[in-house]
């Protein structure tokens, strides 16, 4: 029996029961697919609900605060994501009528519409049969077909691509797209695959040949550098110094705390002496957070010298004074807000 057969029937029984699976708007299934590059489709159910409810339509979305956005994206993390959204709406709202283009090539030229967005939004929405290629497509194909290219070269993409262009249902090109997703999710995993129950078993090329663990292939991490930040608090009468990012860094457009970044980890008074601070500071906690590429091993400090000196601290990462009552309207990275949460708010 054929592949795209035999996933649909499974999927006709067992598919996930998710909140844009109700659904043929195409702003919703947009706001959907981004969220869901961000986070696993649990956490993604709820920040989903959060946005339709705040943002019906696209207009109302693109006439939407950068802030309010960037706060209702607080915890998904990499908020150029959020930017981006925040954007193309605007676009679509303002130069196209408030009107989603309806094709795969078309979608491509929105900003932060790629390859698999652009796929996912034109074969769900308009039954467009093109292949969503995502990690999960790599692994169900490349195990079911045995697939041995490289999935970490750019022109590997092509290859899947193409296969997918082949076996794709034309009738129902969306539910097969979301097919393949829920297989990967659910059955075909990474480390520990679920093949005795999985409704292609009789018929995978890398089960017959017993390399199911192996594939898909991938020779290339990523890389990954670590980063040492230094965060210290101040405050004074019920406010609190936070600094809005700029630049082309991490966390644009949020607030963290005035922050020092070191090269390599350093004793807290070695931070004072090699960087030169003649600042009071008391050592709080630490902790690492993890991002796609990077590695932040933050510390976090307060500056406890008497308040007249705390100008001083705008020299080494200009702050400005917040009310504690208005933190909520200031989107925060999730260690920071974590960290500001315990200390104040709790
Ligand atoms: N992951 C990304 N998009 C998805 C979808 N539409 N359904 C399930 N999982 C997904």
């Amino acid at each position: 029996m054929k592949f795209n057969y035999l996933i649909l029937s499974w999927f006709d029984k067992n598919k996930r029961e998710l909140p844009w699976r109700n659904t043929l708007n195409p702003f919703h299934i947009w706001l959907s697919e981004i969220i869901l590059q961000q986070t696993r489709v649990e956490q993604g159910k709820n920040f989903y609900l959060n946005f339709i409810t705040e943002f019906d339509t696209v207009k109302d979305l693109a006439n939407a605060d950068e802030q309010k956005v960037l706060k209702l994206w607080q915890g998904l993390g990499y908020y150029s994501r959020a930017r981006n959204l925040h954007f193309t709406a605007q676009f679509v709202s303002n130069e196209l009528n408030g009107v989603f283009p309806d094709s795969f090539k078309e979608l491509k030229k929105l900003k932060g519409i790629g390859d698999y967005t652009a796929a996912a939004i034109a074969s769900i929405v308009y039954k467009e049969p093109v292949p969503a290629v995502d990690g999960n497509m790599f692994r169900v194909f490349s195990r079911y077909f045995n697939v041995e290219d490289d999935i970490s070269l750019a022109k590997t993409k092509k290859v899947f691509w193409d296969l997918g262009l082949e076996v794709i249902d034309e009738k129902r090109p969306g539910d097969f797209n979301q097919a393949v997703m829920d297989l990967g999710a659910t059955i075909c995993l990474p480390k520990a695959p679920k093949c005795e129950i999985c409704p292609i078993n009789e018929s995978c090329e890398a089960l017959r040949l017993n390399k199911v663990l192996d594939l898909p292939i991938k020779t290339k991490k990523t890389k990954v550098t670590n980063r040492f930040l230094h965060f210290i608090l101040v405050e004074n009468e019920g406010k609190i110094g936070l600094v809005k990012r700029e630049g082309n860094d991490v966390w644009r457009n949020l607030f963290t705390l005035p922050m020092i970044e070191t090269t390599t980890d350093l004793l807290d008074n070695e931070l004072l002496i090699k960087e030169n601070i003649h600042l009071d500071l008391g050592f709080i906690s630490e902790e690492k957070h993890i991002l796609s590429h990077q590695n932040l091993f933050i510390k976090y400090y307060r500056y406890t010298a008497d308040v007249s000196k705390i100008e001083q601290l705008r020299n080494v990462s200009d702050f400005e004074w917040i009310n504690l009552n208005d933190i909520e309207n200031c989107p925060l990275p999730k260690p920071i807000e974590k960290f500001i949460n315990y200390h104040f708010l709790d």
